[in-house]
């Protein structure tokens, strides 16, 4: 038996829909396996501008760093994006948030569950059997280098800009992880350009004699892109930065068969943030449809790396795939030969796996 405190913080958009769902199947968990989980709330984003003016409120930080795991939604509005001059901005809270945490390696698994086959774009057979573990840098990059603009308005630029101990920590993750796996790490940079990248590449370059049992791989960027989606199963273990990170994430996503599948662990020096890679899709918000299970695989990694609850973080995948199973689908993973009763708005999907639980 466990006792744990665990911070859920919805933030915009979706992030309330999906993660009421990923709580309860926590709650459910414990109740199971005889753990006692605590729950407190905290805002971000959008809601927590509205609220108190900061997109990261330091009574939220605080309660972060005083909590076991976090269980994190979105952030994100559309009346930002379309204001490109705001000064305090929903995303600031998030990137925020993963700096003053130092979550600096985020782990986004790429499982394709074999029901969801058809629902891709992309052909089963080069699907089938792809499973890919990306470990994307979270607190580098140009994402955190000096932004500029000129007094005109007319120039602007953001530093792109990687420290070797940065690099290096990521990467060891990265290997650690390839040799519980297949033993193959592919490197993702634009070495051929960035200096950054150089620097990236030797860092890789340097630790691959001392694990001579995993397999090394580099690619650049576009090459990358490209190969994802040609021959996704040559894939194992994946390192790269920040922003290509993002990117090919969200193009791996198409491998799982959607965004609303994928989950991801936010870790480094202190307290975990498990989080769906998808934002707060106000296209779809509010509708309750959105596919929930981002959010209960996020949870599954919680319970694994934070509380290093292995049986019960399996026991949540096989009631997702139980689910999946059964046939029933959001509407983002559904396809012509989804009958009716079998499609499924968010809650009736948390109904659906907290009965397989
Ligand atoms: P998005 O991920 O929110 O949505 C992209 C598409 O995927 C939309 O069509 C959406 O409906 C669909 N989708 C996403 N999650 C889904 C789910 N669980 N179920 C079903 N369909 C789902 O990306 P976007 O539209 O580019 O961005 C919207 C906002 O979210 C922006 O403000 C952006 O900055 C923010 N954002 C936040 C995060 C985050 O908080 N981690 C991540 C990405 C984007
Ligand atoms: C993500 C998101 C964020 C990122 C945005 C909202 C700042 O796209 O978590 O993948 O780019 O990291
Ligand atoms: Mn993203």
């Amino acid at each position: 038996l466990m006792k744990k405190h665990i911070l859920v913080v919805p933030g915009d958009g979706i992030g309330a829909e999906v993660t009421a769902v990923g709580k309860q199947v926590l709650e459910t968990i414990a109740q199971k396996f005889g753990h006692e989980f605590t729950y407190d709330e905290a805002l971000i984003g959008h809601v927590a501008i509205e609220a108190t003016g900061a997109a990261l409120p330091a009574e939220t930080l605080e309660k972060m760093r005083a909590a076991d795991a976090v269980l994190f939604g979105a952030v994100g509005h559309p009346k930002y994006d379309n204001d490109p001059s705001a000064k305090v901005r929903p995303e600031q809270g998030l990137l925020q948030m993963r700096k003053e945490l130092g979550l600096y390696a985020n782990l986004r698994p790429i499982k394709l569950f074999d029901e969801l086959l058809s629902s891709s774009s992309i052909k089963p057979e080069i699907l089938q059997g792809a499973d890919i573990l990306f470990f994307r840098e979270l607190t580098g990059d140009v994402y955190f280098g000096e932004k500029t603009r000129s007094e005109d308005r007319s120039t602007a630029s953001d530093l792109m800009i990687y420290h070797k101990y940065e690099v290096e920590r990521i990467v060891r993750k990265a290997f650690e992880a390839a040799r519980t796996r297949r033993k193959k790490l592919m490197s993702v940079d634009k070495a051929n350009v960035l200096e950054s990248s150089r620097l990236w590449r030797e860092v890789v370059q340097a630790l691959t004699p001392e694990y001579p049992d995993v397999e090394v791989e580099h690619q650049f960027i576009d090459a990358a892109a490209m190969l994802l989606i040609k021959d996704p199963k040559r894939f194992d273990v994946v390192v790269t930065g920040n922003l290509f990170g993002d990117i090919l994430t969200d193009e791996a996503s198409q491998i799982a068969g959607s965004m609303g599948m994928l989950a991801s662990a936010s870790v480094g020096d202190s307290t975990g943030v498990y989080e769906p890679i998808h934002g707060s899709a106000h296209d779809i918000t509010g509708k309750g449809v959105a596919n929930p299970l981002a959010s209960v695989l996020s949870a599954a990694l919680l319970l694994d790396i934070s509380f290093g609850m292995k049986a019960e973080a399996e026991a949540v995948i096989a009631a997702v795939d139980a689910v999946l199973k059964e046939g029933y689908r959001t509407r983002d993973i559904a396809d012509a030969d989804t009958p009716a009763d079998k499609l499924l708005g968010t809650s009736a999907m948390g109904e659906a796996l907290l009965a397989k639980l």
